[in-house]
């Protein structure tokens, strides 16, 4: 593979589930790899793991909790010390939380990890990924969207609900998405959602979020749900498919764009979370794309 072929690639959650799936597929096409992992040993095993089945050695490991603001600093400092272009950010990290808790910053976890964290990250490496343009931004979202709530995001109001505090905070991935396509539009950068479909995984069993009921529907129905790597190839065609060359602002399944949520395709929500999230947050002007 020639140089100019060989592209820079981040990964979010990439020791488990579909972000490993996608750091092997990419470290097998010889790809330089990063993945970004919350967990130090776990990384490592699933980096060794790549490594053996590649012979890749170019496979970077960096360790962040998505849900801290600071450790999203540090690791995105460290990214940019280390990688002179991002050609290609996956942001796939996500999960979600049994009960109610509180990141570092105090902002309700699912929203901390599942939105701000992806919005953070991707804010402080946009320079970079714009210098190494055309370059794709492929966000991992799902259908489980529910109505994000701008009076009660962090769900102080209403009875915490484990899957609708998941489907918010997933639902922030979409109007994140449309928001951001819209500012890079001219850039060469194009970002774009994916729902990979249901599949195993670990998806939540971290912190506490399968409780046994899934584990047992999983235990009985587990062989009829597709693998991770099975799923894998749809947000591949999102990273790297020529068709998509240009094309920004989708929502994906499988291969083709379908249809989101209405609430995702209000401008004025899209812009007020984003507005929100910057002021979470707290990136600097000159770290967030300015409005078109
Ligand atoms: N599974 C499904 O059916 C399904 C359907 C639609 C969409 N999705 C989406 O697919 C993506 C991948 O999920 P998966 O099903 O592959 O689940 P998974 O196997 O649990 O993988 C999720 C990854 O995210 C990491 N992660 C979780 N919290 C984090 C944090 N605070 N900071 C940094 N990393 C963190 C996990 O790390 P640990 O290993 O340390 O926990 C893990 O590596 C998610 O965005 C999910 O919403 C999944």
């Amino acid at each position: 593979m020639t140089d100019a072929n060989r592209k820079t690639i981040f990964v979010t959650g990439a020791n488990s589930g579909l972000g490993k799936a996608l750091a092997l597929a990419f470290a097998r096409d010889g790809m330089r790899v990063g993945m970004l992992v919350r967990d130090q040993a776990r990384g490592q095993k699933a980096r060794d793991e790549i490594v053996a089945a590649t012979d890749n050695q170019d496979i970077d490991l960096f360790v962040a909790d998505l849900g801290s603001q600071q450790e999203v600093r540090r690791a995105a400092a460290e990214i940019l010390d280390r990688f002179e272009r991002i050609d290609i950010l996956i942001n796939n990290a996500g999960t979600a939380y049994a009960r109610r808790c509180m990141s570092p910053e105090g902002i309700e976890r699912s929203l901390a990890v599942n939105h701000l964290g992806p919005f953070q990250l991707t804010g402080l490496l946009l320079d970079r990924i714009k210098s190494s343009a055309p370059a794709r931004i492929v966000n991992v979202g799902t259908k489980m969207n529910t109505a994000m709530d701008f009076e009660d995001l962090d769900w102080t109001r209403r009875r915490y609900r484990m899957m609708q505090a998941y489907g918010q905070s997933k639902l922030g991935n979409l109007h994140f998405t449309f928001e951001l396509a819209r500012r890079l539009e001219g850039t060469g950068v194009t970002v774009n959602c994916v729902f990979p479909g249901v599949f195993r995984s670990n998806l939540g069993g971290t912190d506490g979020a399968q409780g046994v009921f899934w584990k047992a529907v999983d235990r009985l129905l587990g062989w009829a749900i597709p693998t991770p790597e099975k799923v894998a190839e749809r947000v591949l065609h999102a990273a790297r498919s020529i068709d998509l060359a240009g094309i920004t602002g989708e929502y994906l399944d499988d291969r083709r764009p379908i249809k989101p949520p209405a609430q995702a395709l209000d401008r004025d929500a899209n812009r007020r979370l984003w507005t929100i999230s910057e002021r979470l947050v707290g990136l600097a002007p000159d770290q967030v794309p300015p409005t078109a």
